[in-house]
């Protein structure tokens, strides 16, 4: 198998076929970037529709960055782009992937009951040999291992948006999560051109542990009236380099997936009070304020 990156020299062999479930947001951006890699990828998902659509998206995406990679050299682009979307087949079949991949990745609705039904199902179909792991954002990587026997084969691959443009990953063990397995994960991770940060199955893992209170703290002192939110934002831009104030942010991620994040930290934290609600979100988001994909959040993103 070629591969675009040098880094993989040290590739280890163990993974050549890589299934992909849920073909959204983050599914399609996870394909992609395993593709380019060189393996072969099955992409999942419920209806045609999605994978269509998730196509498209891939499509788009490479045009874009192939053109500013082959800028004099059009015509690898056109190659480059082919031989990618070559290696991704798409499916609504589980099946078919699971029983010839040596990962799995899944990136279905963030509701542990839909990822144990996907993973016991695929426990079952899948060859002893091949690893699962989940690019969940709130949930524990170990509670999502408890509908399989494999759990020495179970780890999180936390990847970030847009996925062809972020540089890290997060790679997670559990308890149980074996050496070999951890390894091949980082070197997975490496073979995509991913920047890896070692992680514990401890919430939000190590950007999001930060980042969401970093947000919710933000959106309290808006609520107190200290400032405003636009000040904010200048403030963290201009006095902190941060590239997006947290206002801008949250309507980046979304205010229903800030929220729904924080939600499922109360729940299972109670005592902590860094995982706090907030009125303002609660509000907006009941107003289907939900940032930048709604057209409002914060602010107003409508022409
Ligand atoms: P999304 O809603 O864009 O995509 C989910 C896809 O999964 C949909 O196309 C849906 O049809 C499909 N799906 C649902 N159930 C399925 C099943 N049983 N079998 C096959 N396909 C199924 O969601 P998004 O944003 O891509 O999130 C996916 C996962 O990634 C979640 O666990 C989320 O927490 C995590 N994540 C999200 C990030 C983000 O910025 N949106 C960042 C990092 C992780």
């Amino acid at each position: 198998i070629k591969r675009s990156f040098s880094s993989t020299s040290a590739l280890n062999r163990q993974i050549n076929s890589v299934t992909v479930i849920g073909s959204g947001l983050m599914g399609s951006g996870i394909a992609q970037v395993t593709a380019e890699a060189g393996y072969s990828v099955y992409l999942v998902d419920q209806n045609d529709t999605a994978l269509n659509k998730a196509l498209k998206t891939i499509e788009t995406s490479l045009t874009r960055s192939t053109k500013k990679k082959f800028n004099k050299e059009p015509d690898h682009a056109v190659r480059y782009i082919k031989d990618t979307m070559d290696r991704i087949v798409t499916t609504t079949k589980v099946d078919a992937g699971a029983e010839k991949s040596d990962l799995i990745i899944e990136a279905i609705v963030e509701n542990i009951q839909a990822k144990h039904d996907l993973f016991s199902k695929l426990d079952k179909i899948s060859p002893n040999t091949t690893i699962f792991t989940s690019n969940t954002s709130s949930l524990p990587i170990a509670e999502i291992a408890e509908a399989v026997s494999r759990k020495d084969k179970f780890g999180g691959l936390h990847f970030f948006n847009p996925v062809p443009v972020m540089k890290l990953l997060e790679v997670i063990k559990t308890h149980e999560t074996s050496d070999a397995t951890y390894r091949t994960l980082l070197e997975y991770g490496l073979s995509i051109g991913k920047t890896t940060v070692e992680c514990k199955d401890t919430p939000g893992f190590i950007v999001n542990r930060l980042l969401v209170p970093y947000m919710f703290e933000a959106v309290k002192m808006y609520e107190r009236g200290d400032a405003s939110f636009q000040d904010i934002d200048t403030a963290m831009k201009l006095g902190a380099g941060y590239p997006m104030g947290p206002f801008e942010l949250i309507d980046y991620v979304g205010l229903d997936t800030t929220k729904f994040i924080v939600d499922g930290w109360k729940k299972r934290f109670p005592e902590d009070p860094t995982f706090q609600s907030s009125v303002v979100i609660d509000q907006l988001v009941a107003e289907g304020r939900l940032g930048r994909k709604s057209g409002e959040g914060f602010y107003n993103y409508k022409k």
